[in-house]
């Protein structure tokens, strides 16, 4: 039996086969079956993308009902454990692990592309002390195209290749300039002595002393949370900057739709939701009445759900055990009682069982922040700052990809059909 799908349009009586490829089928095989001249064929209809492949892909596999994820095969816990960021980045990028010339080539050029041009200090002071560092972080990024107008260049290899380095590179320094501004902090410049996550903790933090020697646990801790958030596949902001990359921008225009797309709270602004409304509930026995009103369609329980994992997320499992060890270096957090207790009342409970709401990373990335010192308006950056390789791996997936094309959904049009114009004195 071959591959395929026969479908039958009772309109007509005419019956189509669809080959099935992959698990899936092409929804340009429907534009065919058409029941009148005048008609267009079949559209698939798919609000929020909840059943549509908009791609293939080789960069991440998540398994949602298992609760696993692999960056190019390589299972996530075994990253945390093994990987850097800067190698889980590489691995990323490339599809491989990096032999030790290549990682040290890599980590070279990451490390020397950290510094931005100084106007970029100049329109940052521009922002109102208070401006979200999230909204100073897409701006900077946008206008990074505008130092770099080669980056247009899309299809030339090296072009991208600078490109990758330089977002890679540059978005921490952007980040920790960000902070530093709602601070009315000196801007610190990148140490190049420093690790990746190292350097940008001296960026956060350092103040006169010469040199910046981040602890060495806050360190490890907040490397593994960058590989926990370096890709995701298809999710909002990774279409957003594959949709946008579509048109053929420089990546910096594309990385700054895809941090845009970041910043809600439904997604990467989720983690500084988590920690508010942990801050809201204040204590255990507040639970039950706030849990009621999730219950009551009030609100949600931020850090929990997802569109894809309907277990466990992985990245939480190895985030609730980090969450653990490093309060136990650092200043524990009252919140974090609070935090277990609503994750096991939600689990128990019917309503978030029967839709298998499970924590996701969100949930307890947040008290590790809080714990290394990051304020919670830093969170969303923070998730950013990794994220950058796994966006661009997937905008050059995409431009290479010789079946895709400039992005364009169709619609189902509801509204009014063609009517003739009234004067305001003929209107009802
Ligand atoms: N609290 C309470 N109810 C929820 C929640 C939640 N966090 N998430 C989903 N539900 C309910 C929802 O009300 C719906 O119930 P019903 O069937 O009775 O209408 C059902 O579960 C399905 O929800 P949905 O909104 O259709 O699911 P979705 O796939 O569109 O949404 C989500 C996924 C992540 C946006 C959602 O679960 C949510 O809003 N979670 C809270 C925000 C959050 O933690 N976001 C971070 C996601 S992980 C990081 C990332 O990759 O962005």
């Amino acid at each position: 039996m071959p591959d395929s799908l026969t479908v039958t349009d009772n309109r007509t009586g005419r019956t189509y086969d669809v080959p099935i490829e992959n698990g899936a089928i092409r929804a340009s095989a429907f534009e065919q079956m058409s029941a009148a001249d005048s008609d267009h064929g079949l559209m698939v209809y798919d609000p929020a993308f909840m059943n549509t492949a908009s791609c293939t892909s080789r960069v991440t596999y998540i398994d949602g009902d298992r609760g696993i994820l692999l960056y190019r095969g390589y299972p996530i816990e075994q990253l945390a454990e093994h990987s850097t960021f800067l190698e889980t980045a590489y691995l990323l990028v490339h599809g491989e692990l990096p032999s030790a010339s290549q990682a040290a080539e890599w980590q070279h050029e990451v490390t020397i592309h950290t510094l931005v041009h100084e106007n970029v200090k100049t329109f940052i002071d521009g922002f109102h002390h208070d401006a979200h560092p999230m909204g100073i972080l897409l701006s900077t990024v946008g206008a990074l195209s505008t130092f770099y107008p080669d980056a247009t260049r899309i299809y030339d290899a090296d072009q991208r290749r600078i490109s990758i380095y330089r977002l890679i590179a540059k978005m921490p320094t952007l980040a920790a300039f960000a902070y530093r501004h709602s601070r009315g902090y000196p801007y610190i410049y990148p140490d190049n002595d420093l690790s990746f996550a190292g350097n940008f903790l001296s960026m956060l933090f350092k103040m006169v002393e010469l040199q910046y020697r981040p602890a060495p646990e806050v360190e490890k801790a907040l490397d593994v949370l960058f590989i926990l958030h370096a890709d995701h596949e298809q999710n909002c902001s990774t279409n957003a900057m594959r949709c946008v990359g579509s048109s053929h921008p420089d990546p910096y225009s594309a990385t700054a739709a895809a941090i845009a797309a970041l910043y809600g709270p439904l997604h990467g602004g989720a983690n500084e939701a988590v920690v508010r409304m942990m801050e809201r509930i204040g204590s255990t026995d507040r639970i039950p009445d706030f849990i009621a009103g999730v219950k009551a369609g009030k609100e949600r329980l931020m850090g929990f759900g997802h569109r894809v994992y309907k277990n466990y997320d992985p990245r939480a499992k190895v985030l609730k055990q980090m969450a653990e060890q490093v309060l136990s270096v650092t200043a524990t957090s009252p919140l974090i009682e609070v935090a277990r207790e609503l994750e096991r009342i939600a689990l128990e409970d019917e309503y978030f069982v029967k839709r298998k709401l499970y924590p996701n990373v969100d949930f307890y990335s947040g008290f590790i922040y809080r714990a290394i010192g990051i304020p919670v308006e830093m969170f969303p950056v923070l998730f950013a700052i990794p994220r950058t390789a796994g966006w661009l791996s997937q905008w050059e997936e995409s431009l290479l990809d010789k079946e895709q094309k400039i992005s364009r959904p169709r619609q189902v049009y509801l509204g009014e059909r063609a009517r003739d114009y009234a004067p305001m004195d003929r209107r009802g």
